[in-house]
């Protein structure tokens, strides 16, 4: 399989206003979900012995489209992310990307997680290099790990090494890292919850920013209904599966944000998309809108298992 995504493909998802799936150029009757980047989740379930995990996951992620996923501790958020990624299988169901199932981990997914996970004896470029797909040609590889530098705000940092550098920044190799291959898909398992408030909004930022030059579609996971609903064209809620109700599916709801962006903070509608979520995670919101960049962690039942 080719490693990355053309330059064509690129320039039309770009061009999309919704940054989304260029649907309208598909011929018609052409199926979304076989188009590069998009995924479809049917009937995924994940049980560990008896443990069942994720249970009737059915889900179609279109090209270019940025998917949050939320839902209390123990869920199986991250668990969804590594069958994805195909660093695990799913006991049920398949997961198709671009068509395609996913049988194992391959160079067309790039996952980035809560810790930057960079080597502490390789410079910030160093590492970064380390995402290029195997085979990239010295020079071609260079300027685009120069380009990628340049994106995250990290071209003066590009001979520091990761201790001499904040965790922001450390952040902001590991994403270029990720995007080095150029994915198709970026997964991002609370990519933001190890850095602080201020920090955190900054990364939001320049998440949208790298989107919308490199179009890639985004599943990611977070702890914070704010950020879900700063990022996402849609948020994924998921439940904590019951013994006692075997006919649920993980899926607790799915909610379209349509907001366009750049997103306001403050905006009405995503402080009433916010208090329905929090709502659907049993943590009632009465305080109305918060302050703008105040994040909101809820907790439910489940997490103080
Ligand atoms: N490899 C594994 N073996 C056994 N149990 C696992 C494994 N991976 C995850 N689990 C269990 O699956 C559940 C969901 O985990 P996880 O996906 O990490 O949740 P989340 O990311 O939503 O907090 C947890 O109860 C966890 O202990
Ligand atoms: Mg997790």
């Amino acid at each position: 399989m080719t490693t990355t995504v053309p330059a064509d493909a690129r320039a039309r998802r770009a061009a999309s206003p919704s940054g989304g799936s260029p649907r309208d150029e598909s011929p018609i009757g052409a199926d979304p979900s076989a188009e590069r980047g998009a995924l479809r989740l049917a009937g995924v379930g994940r049980a560990f012995g008896p443990a069942e995990v994720l249970r009737g996951l059915d889900l179609e992620v279109r090209a270019g489209e940025i998917l949050a996923v939320i839902g209390p501790s123990g869920c199986g958020k991250s668990t969804l992310l590594r069958l994805v990624a195909g660093l695990d299988a799913p006991s049920a169901g398949g997961i198709r990307l671009g068509g395609t199932t996913i049988r194992g981990v391959d160079e067309s997914t790039a996952v980035a997680f809560q810790e930057p996970r960079l080597l502490p004896w390789r410079t910030l470029e160093a590492n970064v290099a380390l995402g290029l797909p195997r085979g990239t040609a010295r020079a071609e590889g260079r300027e685009r790990v120069r380009h990628l530098l340049q994106l995250v705000g990290l071209e003066h940092a590009a001979s520091q090494r990761p201790r001499e550098v904040s965790g922001g920044m450390a952040q902001r190799a590991s994403l270029a890292r990720a995007l080095a291959r150029g994915p198709e898909v970026l997964l991002l398992d609370e990519p933001f919850g190890a850095l602080d408030a201020l920090t955190r909004l900054r990364m939001q930022d320049l998440l949208l920013e790298i989107h919308a030059a490199e179009p890639t579609t985004v599943l990611v996971v977070t702890h914070d209904v704010e950020e879900a609903l700063f990022l996402a064209d849609r948020v994924v809620q998921l439940r904590t599966l019951r013994r006692a109700a075997p006919e649920e599916g993980s899926i607790a709801r799915v909610i379209d944000v349509p907001s366009p962006r750049p997103r306001d903070r403050a905006d009405a509608a995503l402080a009433a998309l916010r208090s329905e979520l929090l709502d659907g995670l049993g943590v009632p919101s009465h305080h109305g809108t918060p302050a703008p960049g105040t994040t909101t962690r809820p907790t439910t039942p489940e997490d103080h298992a």
